[in-house]
């Protein structure tokens, strides 16, 4: 059947010539035009963490070019964000105390709350002001809720340190709360008690689908945390997909306004599942060991960092994601804007 000599190669159905799906990818212009996903730079948002009593920013070791802001720094990287196109900024507090409640986290003049106020006065509604709504950055025991007398995180117990935690960061200027500790019922809680304090604007950007990860490994040195153990008793295990979808409907009928699949390369089938399902605004959280394992390759020059960035950001459009957090968000959308 298979021609042996030159020429084209002949279609199977006889006298149409045979599909060249090669013309498409002819030139850089032709790839240009014909491609079917696009990464913008609004679609990015930018983690960043702010932390109390230094003076200058700390490098985090783990994550090359990622540091522990300085309140002044940070307004910097505000600005930087801002001109280079970023979508949103998600702020991590990292205090200088902690306690088994995490007080600092509540506490109006924590490090988080007074960063919000410093970002929302330098930048104003040029960017979206997120926070992470979450205990573990305050807690003493590294935990994202309060434990019970016998160690384990109390679930409704929790919820009310969130809700407390949620009315402080809106009165600084968070627009949107991330609430990110996987307890149970907290898009619902964390929603009334905004409503309640008159904040129905602030929005809620449920981390829906949060996943036990051994890629998270670089966070902790960043917000400097001190768990023992893990977090496998309220986040998702990587063995289950259908739970992603529970957890989808929960969050949805909570009132979660954006929802996130987290980490993202190794649960890109749960992005395509959620996206598909979702009637809101779907993003995916690109992790700190995410970006430590192209970072560390790249500076043994194994690969190519800014090709390797690009790709996984398309990657992640590609199967739904509509918000993308990472860490590389602004010289992404640097790349991204000097290639359009
Ligand atoms: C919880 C939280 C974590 C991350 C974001 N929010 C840590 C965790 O769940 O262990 C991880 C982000 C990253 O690894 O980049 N406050």
């Amino acid at each position: 059947m298979h021609p042996g000599g030159t020429g084209s190669p002949v279609s199977s159905h006889g006298s149409f010539p045979a599909a060249r799906p090669r013309r498409l990818r002819t030139t850089p212009a032709m790839r240009r035009m014909v491609a079917e996903h696009r990464t913008h730079p609004a679609d990015l948002i930018l983690p960043a963490f702010v932390r109390e009593g230094i003076s200058e920013p700390v490098p985090v070791s783990s994550m090359p070019g990622v540091v522990q802001h300085t309140r002044d720094t940070l307004r910097r990287a505000a600005v930087e964000a801002v001109e280079a196109g970023v979508g949103g900024l998600m702020l991590f507090g990292v205090p200088l105390e902690k306690d088994p409640v995490g007080s600092r986290g509540t506490d109006p003049d924590g490090i988080l709350q007074r960063a919000l106020r410093d970002v929302r006065a330098e930048v104003g509604d040029e960017l979206v002001l997120m926070s992470d709504l979450c205990l573990d950055e305050y807690t003493d025991h590294g935990h994202c809720g309060v434990l019970d007398a016998r160690g384990r995180v109390d679930n409704d117990a929790t919820l009310e340190r969130y809700a407390e935690m949620a009315r402080v960061q809106a009165d600084a200027g968070a627009q949107v709360l991330g609430p990110s500790g996987m307890m149970d019922g907290q898009v619902g809680h964390v929603r009334a008690a905004l409503d309640a304090a008159g904040h129905q604007d602030v929005s809620l950007f449920a981390y829906t689908a949060k996943y036990s990860s051994a890629f998270y490994g670089p966070f902790r040195e960043a917000v400097a945390s001190s768990l023992q153990g893990d977090r496998k008793t309220y986040q998702q295990d990587a063995a289950n997909a259908r739970e992603a979808r529970r957890e989808l409907a929960l969050d949805l009928a909570e009132g979660a306004d954006m929802v996130m699949v987290k980490p993202g390369l190794p649960y890109l089938d749960i992005l395509r599942d959620v996206a598909e399902r979702a009637d809101v605004p779907v993003g995916v959280y690109q992790i700190s060991g995410e970006y430590a394992m192209v970072e560390a390759a790249a500076e043994k020059g194994w690969i190519d960092r800014d090709a390797a960035i690009l790709e996984t950001l398309t990657g992640f459009t590609r199967a739904g994601a509509g918000l993308i957090l990472s860490y590389w968000a602004v010289h992404a959308a640097q790349l991204l804007t000097a290639r359009r």
